[in-house]
């Protein structure tokens, strides 16, 4: 009699999170178990330092001064209260910018925010990492800021003193993702989201590296599968069109993830993971994780590609001894023409990103040359209160 084949489970296109997923994917949460794989990194706990409501209401407020003493590498600022921050107020009202120089209505309502402990926090690691770092709030870096801070030949978001770090959350839209709950939660089941109060806020200080962009490698696991794997920068590479490296970089990224993440990572069966692979290739770091949802870019697939790999992996083999689906995988992609829809052509990336509120409020009814010094000065001002 034959043997009814059960019906396998109807996969959605994303899985259904929990908040712990989420959690797991947090640099705070992964940073000890994978400390010896991954890029040095500190966390300043913001709760645990006392600041973590100034912080709040200083990153939410509608201005763009900087906290007191956030300047230089070292402390060498004394409270100035000559010094009077910048303040504005939004379009639509009559005046959309003073400062203390021109103004001496609006700068006695001028707010001064106080994070000395958090600047004493960022010096220190700036110390024990040799001058520089990389920001991230708890799963979010401000790259969409990047442009905020003078180009540096190490890199984007290259910080060297607790004013640019302040400087790059500020200009951030990105890392807004991590103070609403509804989206640092989003994808979670519904019984979870009902208890997501306000994340708790840890500042992530990575040591600076100067990463190559064509080493580094974004990782889909689902159903606790390594399905797809794709580089992660959207150029054409010579290096990445002989078939020869294509595999040996699949088989390290196949052999990492068994050997270093799958049994170690809290995240259980669905997640995403970016890779720095080493000079040989034959080595990985990670460079963080994420959980498996529609806000992380899949780049090169598509989800319903990454799907669809996923389902074919799954169905049974037709012969006994056959390699299962599951021994080709991972499906690497590349950017494999020059005239791929993926390259980007001299844009800079998230452009659209590039005008943080502040420029835009400040630009109200300026010509192009007083915008600049307005927003030159306004910079300057915050900077220094
Ligand atoms: N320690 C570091 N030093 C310099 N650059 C770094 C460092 N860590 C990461 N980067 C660069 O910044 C990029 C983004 O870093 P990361 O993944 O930590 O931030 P993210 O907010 O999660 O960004 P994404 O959503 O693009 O993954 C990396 O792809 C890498 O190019
Ligand atoms: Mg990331």
């Amino acid at each position: 009699m034959p043997v009814p084949i059960p019906q396998m489970a109807t996969l959605e296109l994303f899985p259904q999170l929990t908040r712990g997923q989420i959690e797991a994917a947090r640099t705070s949460s992964w940073l000890d178990t994978f400390e010896d794989i991954t890029f040095p990194s500190t966390i300043i706990d913001l709760e645990e330092l006392g600041e973590a409501e100034e912080f709040l209401r200083w990153i939410e407020a509608d201005s763009i001064f900087l906290p007191e003493g956030s300047e230089g590498r070292f402390h060498t600022q004394t409270l100035n209260s000559t010094q009077q921050p910048v303040t504005r107020q939004r379009p639509n009202s009559n005046a959309s910018y003073s400062s203390s120089s021109s103004s001496s209505s609006s700068t006695s309502e001028a707010p001064i925010y106080n994070l000395p402990k958090l600047n004493a926090a960022i010096r220190e690691v700036l110390e024990k990492y040799d001058g520089a770092v990389f920001p991230k709030l708890n799963w979010t870096a401000p790259k969409d800021a990047a442009f905020i801070l003078p180009q540096t030949a190490s890199g984007p978001l290259h910080c060297t003193s607790p004013s640019d770090v302040y400087l790059l959350l500020k200009s951030s839209d990105f890392i807004s993702h991590d103070l609403d709950p509804e989206r640092a939660y989003s994808g979670c089941e519904e019984h979870s989201m009902a208890d997501s109060n306000q994340p708790k806020l840890e500042l992530v200080l990575k040591r600076f590296e100067e990463v190559i962009p064509s080493r580094e490698i974004r990782c889909f696991v689902r159903n606790n599968i390594l399905i797809g794997i794709t580089q992660r920068d959207n150029v054409f590479y010579d290096h990445l069109q002989s078939e020869e490296t294509r595999i040996k970089i699949s088989d390290t990224v196949r052999a990492f993830w068994e050997d270093e993440i799958r049994e170690n990572y809290t995240g259980r069966d669905d997640y995403i993971f970016d890779l720095y692979l080493s000079p040989n290739l034959s080595s990985a770091k990670i460079i963080d994780f994420q959980p498996y949802r529609l806000s992380v870019d899949s780049l090169l697939f598509t989800y319903e590609e990454l799907l669809s790999i996923l389902e074919t992996s799954l169905e049974p083999i037709s012969s006994p001894g056959q390699d299962t689906k599951q021994d080709r995988l991972p499906i690497f992609k590349i950017i494999d023409c020059k005239s791929h829809p993926s390259v980007s052509r001299n844009a800079p990336t998230y452009q659209s990103n590039m005008m943080p509120l502040e420029m835009i409020e400040l630009s109200q009814g300026r010509s192009m040359e007083e915008f600049k010094d307005a927003w030159d000065q306004a910079v300057a001002q915050g900077m220094t209160s």
